[in-house]
């Protein structure tokens, strides 16, 4: 072809290429799509709407082993029925164009599928798990880690994830904080919107993005006693001000569709409530995407004792407002029959039908449903380098370093004998965390490989696993696991390793699924044998760094006192050992605070650090009576917010932009923060607030309501702005609206919740 031929092809083709663009844009603008919606809504048969609400699980895929070795026919002639209107658990690009193409080629109107999978921290790169990246304080690396997450789901032919889970826990005994952002309202609002917008990006329809779920509606954190599923009890104010607000938050942030809670709320199951998913979801905050119910809710509700039948458990999660039924098959079997009797009406069927239907049209299902089903992408978007790097790098930043006796981190990499002991030290499967999609089973980088990668060949490593902490390696999601609490046989060889060696880095805690879903613990201490073997090598006198894994706060009231260091290193993913060898040798310097109290005592939960003051707060205003413990402190053992560096922060020079800000204004905040230490390091400045006299209504100690991570240089100064609006300090108010009351607040700046080095004051004037 002559050159001109060339560039006119070429034009040619990107005006073409453009039109088709364009024209793909204005299919999708929103008036478009309703309009779509409703002529596709009106060419339906009420068996074609039932269709759509059913999603159901792929019977060959329970373990998520991203292979479907067989094909279920049954399914195949219900797709072309147009009776399923989604898959949760089929991956894999052949697979879902398989069942897609019958959905889109051989149904009656053809309406694409939409395929869901539980992409919690990666698909096939593991991230650190959701509570260790809220360690990081870090919205960037929080979205990140998502955009990753949406890019390798997407490239299996999955258009949808079970997550963000934004639920607030304040009971590490609840397995499933590890997948959540913690105690804290603000981290979790922060966090909730970078997942969201990870998982999103700018625009639904793009093929490497997928939709997200905003779960599980709501108040699941809050499990009473810390027992997954358990019933939940709290006022309308503490679920609005507390446990609200990052679902609002990814509303805000166009989260696409939403999951119904397991648990009761004040006695209704929130899978069957009204209130919850019509009321405030769609009448308050507007919301118009779906909701999908969590697995078998609406047959849970007989469990529960509130419905009497299948019938009843598919009208009060129908009725509720839960438009997509994950399993129970009873929406199926009993709504049309509900509306013949009246009891539901059509309009509600059409209507969830909408909404399901919209949203698949966001996704670009209707226009392009093969999109998803790129085998190219399969095979070489996954787990690249570039996606490893940025895991490791996520990583590194969730570490948190919460002992560092002498200075004794960082370690040098030269010349030394490093013994690396513990049941975790060379686990390659732990760090991958529970909830770990199409990870390869023992595949992340263990913390013996990460030493041994980043030392010189003159420095020795050590390795003695010391103790087991589980008999039954190679238990998965569905199975119980038993800790050893008897086999010392390897207490020996592993003193005698510590023995040889400069300094001892152990590596304790827990296992990957020891948290995660139905994965409550009452007991937070170091399991089995473990503190019995770090009580051992302490003996030895070799100074010691632990390196802690865990997927909840833990509770370290006896472990603190037998180590010289300790990194809390979470369930880091596919670069664990990489990541925390980049703190251990001053690579990095840590800059991760943790998200969540780490309790003193399992009795104190649950502990939050955002607590309301008692009319006797201290033994002298309560006249010898106050909110106290006879036998233990009312303080966490590490509180929220907690993390040290390797170098040293200065704070100093809080100013607030006015004394007596108006409603509407804005208040700027700024302090000035210096490295003094001998590092570069990023700190994470944190403003609280306490409102200290609030019109009739008692308010927190004080409330996180900003917080900026930021790298300083060695003998470097920088100033870190915030700003509030009346916004900011809204609350529920004492005639249940929403908004601030006038009056004085307390300004706090600092370093952790427990370290607030400046203070300051304001009045908000009407
Ligand atoms: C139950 C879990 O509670 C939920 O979070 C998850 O998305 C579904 N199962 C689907 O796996």
């Amino acid at each position: 072809m002559s050159f001109y031929l060339t560039l006119f092809a070429f034009v040619a083709f990107s005006c073409n290429s453009k039109k088709t663009e364009q024209k793909d844009k204005a299919a999708n603008t929103n008036s478009n799509i309703e309009q779509r919606v409703n002529d596709l809504l009106g060419l339906m048969t009420q068996e074609e709407k039932l269709g759509q609400l059913a999603q159901y699980s792929n019977p060959y895929q329970q373990t998520g082993d991203g292979k479907s070795s067989e094909h279920n026919d049954n399914f195949d002639e219900m797709i072309r029925k147009g009776q399923i209107g989604s898959f949760l658990n089929v991956t894999g690009v052949d697979e879902t164009l398989r069942l897609q193409k019958i959905a889109v080629e051989e149904s009656r109107l053809k309406i694409p599928l939409i395929f869901g999978l539980d992409v919690i921290h990666g698909l096939k790169t593991m991230m650190p798990i959701p509570l260790a990246e809220a360690a990081s304080f870090d919205r960037t690396a929080m979205e990140k880690s998502t955009r990753i997450a949406a890019i390798e789901a997407a490239a299996v032919g999955l258009h949808w994830t079970f997550a963000p889970m934004v639920d607030i826990s304040r009971d590490p005994r609840w397995g499933r904080i590890m997948e959540g952002a913690g105690e804290d309202v603000f981290l979790g609002v922060e966090a909730a919107k970078a997942r969201v917008k990870g998982f999103q990006g700018d625009n639904l329809a793009d093929a490497n993005t997928i939709a997200a779920c905003a779960k599980h509606f709501v108040g699941y954190g809050a499990a009473i006693a810390g027992r997954d599923y358990n019933g939940v009890d709290m006022s309308d104010r503490l679920m609005r001000e507390v446990y609200l607000p990052p679902f609002k938050a990814a509303v805000d942030a166009g989260v696409a569709t939403f999951m119904s809670a397991f648990n009761t709320l004040g006695g209704v199951p929130a899978s069957g409530s009204k209130y919850l998913q019509t009321d405030i979801l769609r009448g308050e905050w507007g919301f118009d995407g779906f909701v999908v119910s969590d697995w078998n809710t609406a047959g849970e509700l007989l469990n529960h004792g509130s419905a009497a039948d299948g019938a009843e458990g598919a009208y009060f999660g129908f009725n509720a407002g839960v438009d997509m039924d994950m399993e129970s098959r009873l929406y199926v079997a009993n709504i049309d029959s509900l509306i013949k009797i009246g009891k539901l009406k059509q309009e509600q069927l059409d209507e969830a039908v909408r909404r399901i239907l919209r949203v698949k049209f966001r996704l670009g299902l209707f226009d392009n449903p093969y999109q998803y089903n790129d085998k190219k992408k399969e095979e070489t978007m996954l787990l690249t380098p570039e996606h490893l790097a940025a895991s490791r790098d996520i990583a590194k930043r969730s570490i948190v370093l919460l002992k560092n006796e002498k200075n004794l981190l960082p370690l040098s990499k030269v010349g030394k004998t490093i013994a690396v002991i513990g049941p975790l030290a060379n686990d390659k499967d732990s760090p991958l965390g529970n909830w770990r999609a199409h990870a390869v089973p023992n595949s992340a980088v263990s913390l013996l490989e990460g030493i041994k990668a980043a030392v010189p060949e003159n420095t020795n490593v050590l390795f003695a696993e010391g103790t087991k902490l589980i008999n039954n390696a190679g238990a998965h999601f569905f199975m119980n696991l038993e800790i050893n609490k008897t086999d010392r046989s390897g207490f020996a060889e592993a003193i005698a390793t510590a023995k040889k060696a400069d300094v001892v880095v152990m590596a304790l805690g827990e296992v990957a699924y020891m948290s995660g879903e139905c994965r409550s613990y009452a007991d937070l201490g170091l399991q089995g044998l473990q503190l019995e073997l770090l009580k051992e090598i302490r003996k030895t006198g070799k100074p010691i760094v632990l390196t802690l894994f865990n997927g909840r706060p833990m509770v370290l009231t006896d472990v603190v006192g037998e180590t010289d260091a300790i990194l809390n290193c979470w369930l880091l993913g596919s670069e664990s050992g990489n990541a925390i060898a980049d703190v251990l040798f001053g690579d990095y310097n840590p800059s991760g605070k943790l998200p969540a109290s780490f309790p003193y005592h399992v009795g104190q939960i649950p502990i939050y650090y955002e607590h309301f003051s008692t009319g006797r707060p201290s033994l002298d205003a309560g006249g010898g009576f106050a909110t106290m413990y006879r036998d233990i402190p009312n303080d966490p053992l590490f509180p929220f917010g907690f993390g040290l560096s390797y170098t040293t922060f200065e704070y100093s020079g809080l100013k607030i932009s006015s004394a007596k800000p108006k409603f509407g204004e804005k208040i700027k905040i700024t302090a000035t923060i210096k490295n003094t230490g001998n590092y570069d390091g990023e700190e994470v400045v944190q403003l609280y607030i306490h409102d200290v006299a609030a019109h009739g209504v008692a308010r927190p100690v004080k409330q996180l309501k900003g917080f900026e991570k930021v790298l300083i240089k060695k003998g470097e100064t920088v100033e870190v702005k915030f700003e509030l609006t009346a916004e900011d300090l809204a609350f529920v108010r004492l005639d249940n609206s929403w908004g601030a009351e006038a009056g004085k607040f307390n300004v706090f700046v600092g370093s952790a919740s427990n370290d607030l080095r400046l203070k300051g004051e304001f009045d908000l004037i009407e």
